[in-house]
């Protein structure tokens, strides 16, 4: 849910969609600020967690990223409000180790990543991400690279249609595929109402389990665009590069394909494997410790209040790890059933 023009502090934007952190109070528990220390956070959007961590530690500082140009601009105002305490950095996070070196964050005492759009994304009809209004089908958080359009425009009907399968779960993506193929021969699929208009056709009606027919095919063409699975699984190789020994990674994810991810990775990282292969002798294969221990070894789910007060979270699920001495892994194993399919 966004809020209009919520902020209570001087300086903030006025009469803007907002986002609400989702799971915040949860979050704040799992990362355990404190003064003196120094924190990532991988997924700016509108700055809630960034604040809520300066806030809970006013000895702290925080690294703030974000690949959307958008998000760190409305963002400057909250650094000046923090002066010397907040950085922001435009990038992937999947290159969080590069930019918190560079910025003098490494090592760093604790990673949050609050993976996928955020409401001011979401809700901008220009930025193309949602079926719910008409505007141009782009969908790009950085606003580089090929746009959705072009991936439904140019893409052949196998590869669109394991886009759709794999990234959007879609049962029906043979079908939605050759329907979105037979109409580009007429003319180019531009604006996200029609693409939206196109699947509720092919599909015979405009909801599925009381969601937008569309809703999977918009899923996985985001993920595509934004090549989402692999920067998440880069991220946090990534932060278990730049994590200090008992610094913690708290990852919320938004679908099941994230949670899968974020799962796989911290069950592999907190489990020891010394001699991963039977057929290579041990010294052959370095031993693997345990580059994380589970904070919560369950997900963390919102309380039915936090959902009724903003359903964008009913589907969230947070994740909590404490980093180790033990080295980090090779960061090769990303643990997803399907090959990487990415822009
Ligand atoms: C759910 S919002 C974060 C909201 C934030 N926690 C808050 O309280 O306002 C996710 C943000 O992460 C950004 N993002 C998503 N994937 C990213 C990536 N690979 N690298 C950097 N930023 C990313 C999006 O642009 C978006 O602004």
């Amino acid at each position: 849910m966004a809020i209009r023009g919520a902020r209570s502090a001087e300086g903030a934007p006025r009469g803007t969609e907002r986002h609400v952190p989702v799971l915040l109070a949860q979050m704040l528990h799992a990362i355990a600020a404190r003064d003196g220390q120094s924190y990532i956070d991988a997924t700016f959007g509108a700055g809630g967690y960034s604040e809520a961590i300066l806030t809970a530690a006013p000895g702290s500082r925080v690294l703030a990223i974000d690949r959307d140009p958008t998000a760190l601009a409305s963002g400057r105002w909250l650094a000046e409000q923090y002066p010397g305490r907040l950085q922001l950095s435009e990038g992937q996070f999947g290159d969080l180790d590069r930019l918190a070196a560079t910025a003098g964050f490494a090592p760093a005492d604790g990673v949050v990543l609050d993976v996928g759009v955020s409401s001011m994304q979401l809700d901008d009809p220009e930025r193309g991400f949602s079926f719910q209004g008409d505007g141009p089908l782009d969908m790009r958080m950085s606003l580089r690279g090929p746009t959705a359009a072009d991936v439904v425009n140019t893409a052949d009907e196998a590869r669109l249609a394991d886009i759709l399968f794999h990234l959007g779960e879609e049962k029906s993506a043979r079908t939605i595929a050759r329907a979105i193929v037979t109409r580009r021969h007429q003319r180019p699929i531009a604006r996200t109402s029609e693409l939206a208009q196109l699947v509720a056709r092919v599909l015979g009606r405009e909801k599925i389990a009381g969601r937008h027919a569309a809703t999977r095919t918009f899923q996985a063409l985001r993920i595509y665009v934004n090549d989402e699975l692999f920067e998440l699984a880069g991220a946090l190789g990534a932060a278990e590069r730049v994590l200090a020994p008992g610094g913690r990674l708290v990852v919320i994810t938004f679908h099941s394909l994230e949670d899968r991810l974020v799962k796989h990775f911290f069950r592999e990282r907190a489990a020891s494997q010394p001699h991963a292969s039977r057929h290579l002798p041990p010294q052959a294969e370095p031993s693997k410790r345990p580059s994380f221990q589970f904070l919560n070894h369950r997900p963390v789910s919102p309380t039915d209040t936090e959902v009724a007060a903003n359903p964008r979270a009913r589907s969230a699920r947070l994740r909590a790890a404490v980093r180790t001495e033990a080295k980090p892994w090779d960061a090769d194993s990303v643990g997803l059933s399907f090959p990487r399919l990415g822009p």
